[in-house]
């Protein structure tokens, strides 16, 4: 049995509709903190296990007749602890490899703005490599679907306004790293291998504005607020406090170019180039 956790989320939901179309439902089960969302695939027939990484009890429970499991990182406040429960629990119960979702981090940044990701992605797959459980890591950069979500969808008429100053980062699809992952999960040769899922190359917002403007024949402008008057800009639209934090931390974590780095892994393990991000920018914002 593989089980799935997040499967309620986007990479998650992903993954077992990639697994559901070489295998079948009864080996695939997913983890839901809440189970009105495991609706669609109940009718799949995939099992439903439900727990929160916070809960051992319910963790332990959930890891039951599983052989490989998919660990999709939180990002909340208690990350790690939730993390390290389900590492625990996968190895007391025998699981046999386990996956996990973690940053294409550059190494090379002197002072990190990751904050609260630092436990979030460096020191889980550190606990994960020294539980001698065997693993996959899987660093995946920055999903090009985030895109919108940081510019708006409107952004070639509204422009770009993004407190990432020109800071570079790598972008590829989620779905393609959730086929990617899936992938891995059916195939042998993952042994104790990290994985920097990523694009290439790496780009900046400017770049980013320079792309809608060739793909619209507009000029889309860039402006990167200080960070203050970002949050304030938020706040004035009735933007979600999360929300206002989430953009706002990933914002710095560009400017400061922690995901400014690329390989070729995310092509070899789907046997295909990811789709550039300039196509992306034009199924996404000009179709
Ligand atoms: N690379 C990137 O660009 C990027 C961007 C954003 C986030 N991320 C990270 O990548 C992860 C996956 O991305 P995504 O797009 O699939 O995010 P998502 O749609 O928000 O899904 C995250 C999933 O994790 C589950 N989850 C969170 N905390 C949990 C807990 N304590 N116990 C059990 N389940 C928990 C959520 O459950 P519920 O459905 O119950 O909420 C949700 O199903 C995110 O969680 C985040 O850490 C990466």
């Amino acid at each position: 049995m593989i089980l799935i956790t997040g499967a309620a989320g986007n990479l998650g939901n992903a993954v077992i509709e990639n697994l559901l179309k070489q295998i079948s439902p009864q080996k695939i089960a997913g983890l839901y903190r809440d189970a009105n969302k495991a609706r669609a695939f109940t009718k799949e027939g995939i099992n439903v296990r439900v727990g929160d990484y916070s809960d051992k009890s319910s963790i332990e429970k959930a890891m039951v007749n599983v052989d490989k499991l998919l660990l999709i990182t939180s990002n909340d406040e208690n990350a790690l602890t939730g993390h390290k429960n389900v590492i625990d629990a996968a190895k007391a119960a025998g699981v046999k490899h386990i996956y996990y979702t973690g940053g294409a981090l550059n190494k090379n940044v002197k002072q990190s703005k990751l904050g609260l990701l630092t436990d979030a992605y460096i020191t889980t797959e550190n606990y994960i490599i020294d539980s001698g459980l065997t693993y996959t890591i899987f660093q995946n950069g920055l999903y090009s679907e985030i895109i919108p979500f940081f510019i708006g969808y409107d952004a070639i008429n509204t422009g770009i306004n993004f407190p990432a100053g020109e800071g570079k980062a790598t972008f590829a699809k989620r779905t393609e790293m959730a086929e990617a992952i899936a992938r891995s999960i059916l195939s042998e040769g993952h042994n104790n291998k990290i994985y920097l899922t990523t694009g290439l190359p790496t780009y900046s917002f400017a770049d980013i504005a320079q792309m809608l403007s060739e793909l619209s024949n507009k000029t889309v402008s860039y402006y990167s607020p200080g960070p203050k008057e970002f949050e304030a800009q938020l706040r004035e639209y009735g933007v979600a406090e999360g929300d206002i934090w989430f953009s706002s931390l990933f914002a710095a974590i560009i400017k400061n170019n922690e995901y400014d780095i690329t390989a070729s892994d995310l092509e070899q393990l789907l046997g295909r180039k990811p789709t550039d991000l300039k196509t992306y920018l034009k199924e996404t914002f000009i179709n």
